[in-house]
This record gives structure tokens, sequence and C-alpha cells, in this order.
């Protein structure tokens, strides 16, 4: 081993010593709340890391920490400077609106390579699942390797990491885009209008084939609202022979628990049939009429065993009812009663 790689093996890095916490922390939990050009909003992934705190990682575990230095920065003063020139960059590094500030970035760059002679290692993460790590090592100039078990992590991380810089700089490829405005197309923005064009074509072909399947809903007012969410009933037929109702099985009735907007449904029963409508008291106490072990008639009260709805239900005897629609208001979901007869 030669005396160069062995001192290599000495050496402490930043990370080993102090980085900036808290302001790595406060950018890691300002991120949640950023809703344009997040990777978070390319697909949802349950446990996505913040990047913020991945950048801070990977640059703090591969830059020195000047101490172990002492052929770059010989005194001590010469070392908590650099040390504090480090932090500062590290704090610029880690805010969200900095994230593609090149000449910022080549600076971190610069500096991993002082670190590594030269010859940073390839950065792999065998766990990717939202691509965190492997997006901020690329961004960082370093050789990215991604993988997981999930096919959907290893989706995002195609088109996130592996796909874009295939693409950079050309034009967008949608008839007519690129002449439209006369610019250059830097990084992945070809890419990125090609993507808005033929989702936006692809959603107008979605509406024009299947649009008639999702009905607007009326609203009391008489304007019409997107539906967000049908709400349904699976429905048995009560065992007990004085009823025979499609009895609906609900865990909750509750709909929304929002406070000062708390919604839920109100099952009517009409002779043998049961209608829905919306409540909104706040007090009100609720339950469903399934739980783990049975269910129970609304109508007569007769506790149903599981068994006898798993029966049903091989049989092909279930059915559903409508019990409510959640749709679009202004800024505010709007919970509605089905019209009446809207039953299957
Ligand atoms: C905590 S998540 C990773 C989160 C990631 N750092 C991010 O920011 O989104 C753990 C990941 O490990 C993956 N995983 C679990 N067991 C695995 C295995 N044996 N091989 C590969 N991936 C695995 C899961 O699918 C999941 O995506
Ligand atoms: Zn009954």
């Amino acid at each position: 081993m030669s005396s160069d790689a062995h001192s290599n093996v000495q050496r402490r890095k930043l990370i080993e010593v102090s980085i900036p916490l808290q302001k790595v922390n406060e950018e890691s939990a300002r991120e949640k709340s950023i809703r344009h050009g997040h990777p978070s909003t390319l697909h949802l992934w349950w446990a996505r890391r913040p990047l913020a705190a991945a950048r801070a990682v990977l640059f703090s575990q591969l830059v020195d920490d000047p101490a172990s230095r002492p052929d770059l920065y010989p005194t001590e003063a010469e070392q908590i400077a650099e040390r504090k020139r480090l932090f500062e960059l590290i704090e610029r590094l880690v805010v969200w609106e900095n994230s593609n500030d090149e000449q910022l970035l080549a600076e971190a760059h610069r500096k991993i390579m002082e670190s590594t002679d030269g010859n940073p290692p390839p950065i792999l993460d065998p766990f990717a699942g939202g691509g965190t790590i492997p997006l901020e090592a690329q961004r960082l100039g370093l050789e990215a390797h991604a993988s997981d078990l999930n096919p959907v992590a290893v989706l995002i991380n195609k088109a996130l990491i592996e796909i874009p810089p295939k693409f950079a700089g050309q034009p967008p490829v949608w008839p007519g885009a690129a002449d439209e405005t006369i610019q250059d197309w830097p990084r992945a923005t070809g890419l990125a209008e090609d993507v808005r064009r033929y989702g936006q074509w692809m959603r107008d072909e979605a509406q024009k084939r299947i649009g008639h399947l999702y009905p607007k809903a009326p609203l009391p007012d008489g304007t019409e609202a997107t539906v967000i969410a049908w709400i349904w009933a699976r429905t048995v037929t009560c065992p007990n022979p004085e009823c025979r109702i499609a009895m609906p099985l609900v865990r909750s009735w509750w709909l929304g628990k929002k406070k000062g907007k708390e919604a839920y449904v109100v099952p009517v029963i009409e002779g043998k049939t049961v209608r829905y409508e919306i409540g909104h008291d706040p007090t009100k106490e609720t339950d469903g009429t399934v739980g783990r072990t049975g269910a129970t008639c609304i109508r007569c009260g007769t506790a149903v065993e599981l068994k006898y709805i798993r029966s049903e239900g091989r049989a092909g005897r279930m059915g559903e009812q409508l019990m409510a629609t959640v749709a679009e208001g202004d800024r505010r979901r709007v919970y509605l009663a089905p019209a009446s007869g809207f039953h299957r």
C-alpha cells in the first residue's frame, strides 16, 4: 500500500466530526410542503427520505474533516476556518431552491474531489425506494447506482435517475413543440415538455373514451362538481326471515373528521329499504355495522356471523349500495347523499 493510500484510510470524514444538523433538519422538514417539481410528486412513495438529509450526508461522508488534512490546512486556525466554510457550503446546499444551482453543486463536487484524490467512489443504494440517495449522489456529480426488490421503486428510480440524463439537452419530439418557443432545452427540460404534452394527450384520450363512466355530481346550488370518490357499502341479505333487507356492511359511517367539517353517513330505514343521508353533528357517536366478529342488521338488530357473510359472498349474493359521493368543492370536500334510486 502506498503511503498516500494509507493516509487516505486514516483521514476522518467531516460526518465523523460534525455537521450543521439544525439547518439540515429544518430544510428536511420544509421539503415536505414543496408541491412543485419535487420527486415526491412523481409518484407517491411510502418511505421517502428527505433530499436535504441525503445531500448533506453524502457530502459529509466523502469530504475530509479539515483536521485530517494538515497538508492543505496546516494550522488549527486554518482547519477551523475551513470547517466553517464547509458548514456554510452544506447550509446552502440543503436549501431546496438551490437544488439546480450548478455553480454551488460544482463547488461541492470540487470539495469531494479534493477529499477523494480525484477519484470518488461510486454510490450504490441497494434499497433505493423513492430514489433519494442515488438522486442526490448524481446531483453531486457522483456515479450512482440503485436497486430495490419492489418494481414500483425500480420504476421511480428509472424515471428519476436513469432516463433523464439520456435526454439531457434534447428538444421535445412532440410535433411542433420545439418550434413554438425558440429556446435551448437544458438538462431534462425537453423531456419534461414531452411528458407534459403526451401526458395531456393521454388524459384527453382517456376522458374521451371512459369519461362518461365518471359523471359529475350535482351540488345543491345547481352547479356541478368533480367527484373524488364514490363511497359504497357491500350488502348481504339479513338472515332474519322477518327482515330479509339488504343489510349494509360498513366498518365506519364517518366520511370526514376534520374539525368543523365533520361528516358521516346516516342510514334511514324506510320499510324494507335503506336510504342514506349525510349528518354533520360533531358530537355524534356513530359506529359501523361490521367488525372482526360479525355484523349487525341496522333494521332488526340481528347479529350475523362472518361465516354467513363469507358464504353469501362465495355464492355470489353480495350486493352493493352507494352511500355517498365525495366531490371537490371550492377548496374543500363536499359530501353528498346519493340521488335516490342509485342502488344496484
Ligand atoms: C426505507 S425504504 C428506502 C427509502 C429510500 N431511501 C427513499 O428515500 O425513498 C427501504 C426499501 O428497501 C426495499 N427492500 C427491502 N428489502 C429488500 C431486499 N431484500 N432487496 C432489495 N430491496 C429491498 C423496500 O422495497 C424499500 O423500497
Ligand atoms: Zn334484519
